[in-house]
């Protein structure tokens, strides 16, 4: 879908008009509308779309919800839902009307509704041989005024790596293998002058002791593999701030020999969401041009049982030397993010984040709309929080203490992965990771809820799977890093 701006509504295209409560004043494009609107009992109730016929012109009018009320993710919703309509009926191009009456700034409306529009558009079928059943919808041009070209560009640049993000998580395990991870890395790599791409394979793992995360992937045909992309900028903001990105790149999760149950297993596939974030965010960074040095690290690998697999019981070194004795090979994630950490922060990251579907217990606290954020730094966290909330990508603080650390103290080892205790998890998760984090911020954003969708969450991000949760936010950070 190409994106662009106008002051008026091209010849043609199927004109979107948001509708609040109450719905005067209409934006200013639409002025004429109103009587005819009314006379199609529209309604104005969050994420409804109805098309209509105006006269020659064809209308979709969505719901907004209460005027007073209004958040960028109604914006989002109701664009989701008109372009749903459309594409669900006759196709063909859209122009979304601004609206200056309503309260919330144009620049954030538009964000939005490009959001709302791309993501509301994904389709998740990449592998029907029947292709889709929607109609295209080749245009969609945001409408008004003060309608600024920047703002717009930027979102559609925003939500398409977003929708490369949902690709990556959606990939089934058979085709994203760790290696093939790392080729699309590369690709990317390939187009833009300011990135390169470094893949490490087990042999160099092998070298730089980076027993975690060989740990977790030797037990697959698919051996592991350490992605590394850095964005260079010709002229960085602040020279001396390396942004680190990463990734939990699990490209299928069995639990290993503490095997997971059969059902939505499947979903598993998505365990390398943190990992896809990271790498579509270096895009997103990198075609906007932001000037933010960035290292993205990845640590992919298959979690299976097999001969050469891991086992509870094992004592695995990582890379910083510290020694884990493995009380549940299920508990995988936060082994091969240790490794990806150290080499963060060895090869000059200086603020960290890292994304990761963690565990389990995240996604039952805080469900399908926020992730948890945790940190070793107060500023950085709510840097962190504040990014995601700007964006679209929920985000809530939850807290670390070093009391947490007791359960993962190891009586064998420096420290074991797992407690038996189903106390704290995502909390006694984060100070693993803290130990392998090093000096400087780090922020761990736990995405197990938001990242893969078993159900529709009934908005915006309506199909099941991958969300892309992360882009929009760390592209976020990275902007407000470039100008501060
Ligand atoms: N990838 C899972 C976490 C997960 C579960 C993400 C469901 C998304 C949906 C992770 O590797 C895992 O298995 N975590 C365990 C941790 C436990 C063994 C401490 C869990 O959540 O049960
Ligand atoms: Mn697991
Ligand atoms: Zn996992």
């Amino acid at each position: 879908m190409d994106i662009e701006v106008a002051a008026g509504s091209p010849e043609g295209a199927t004109i979107v008009v948001a509708v609040a409560d109450p719905p005067e004043p209409l934006p200013a494009a639409a002025v004429g509308l109103a009587d005819l609107l009314a006379s199609h009992d529209v309604s104005s109730d969050r994420g409804t779309a109805r098309l209509v016929r105006l006269g020659d012109r064809r209308v979709v009018a969505t719901g907004l919800g209460p005027r007073a009320e209004l958040e960028p993710d109604a914006i989002r919703d109701a664009a989701a839902a008109a372009l749903r309509v459309l594409g669900d009926t006759v196709g063909g191009d859209a122009a979304w009307l601004l609206d200056e009456s309503l309260p919330l700034p144009v620049a954030e409306q538009i964000r939005a509704a490009i959001e709302g529009a791309v993501l509301g558009s994904y389709d998740p079928g990449a592998w029907k041989t029947s292709g889709s059943r929607r109609r295209p919808i080749p245009r969609l041009t945001v409408v008004g005024s003060s309608a600024n070209a920047p703002d717009a560009e930027r979102a559609a640049v925003v939500a398409a790596w977003t929708n490369r993000s949902r690709d990556l998580s959606n990939a089934p395990a058979n085709e994203l293998t760790p290696a093939s991870f790392a080729d699309r890395a590369a690709e990317l790599a390939d187009r833009f002058d300011t990135v390169t791409c470094e893949v490490l394979e087990p042999d160099e793992m092998e070298r730089r002791g980076m027993g975690a995360l060989l740990g977790v992937g030797m037990g697959s045909h698919n051996p592991p593999r350490l992605i590394a992309l850095r964005h260079e900028p010709r002229e960085a903001a602040r020279p001396e701030l390396v942004l680190g990105l990463v990734g939990k790149g699990i490209t299928f999760d069995t639990g290993g020999v503490a095997l997971k149950p059969a059902t939505y297993m499947e979903e598993m596939r998505g365990d390398m969401s943190g990992g896809a974030a990271v790498v579509a965010a270096t895009g997103a960074i990198a075609e906007l041009g932001l000037p933010v040095r960035t290292l993205t690290v990845v640590a992919a690998a298959e979690n299976v049982m097999g001969g050469g697999s891991f086992r509870p019981g094992d004592v695995l070194t990582a890379s910083n030397g510290k020694t884990i004795e493995i009380t549940n090979t299920d508990a995988e994630g936060r082994l091969v993010l240790a490794d990806a950490l150290v080499y963060a922060r060895d090869q000059g990251a200086t603020h960290i984040v890292d994304l990761a579907t963690l565990t389990g217990a995240m996604s039952r606290a805080l469900g399908d709309l926020y992730a948890g954020v945790f940190a070793n730094d107060d500023d950085w966290r709510a840097e962190v929080v504040a990014a995601g909330e700007a964006s679209g990508d929920h985000a809530w603080p939850w807290p670390m203490h070093p009391r947490y650390r007791r359960f993962i103290e190891s009586d064998f080892a420096d420290l074991k992965n797992h407690s038996i205790r189903s106390q704290g998890i995502p909390v006694y998760a984060a100070e693993f990771l803290r130990v392998f984090a090093g000096e400087g911020p780090w922020a761990h954003i736990d995405i197990a809820g938001p990242a893969f969708l078993t159900w529709s969450r009934g908005d915006y991000l309506w199909q099941r799977g991958g969300t892309g949760y992360g882009v929009r936010l760390l592209t976020e950070l990275a902007s407000r890093l470039a100008s501060r």
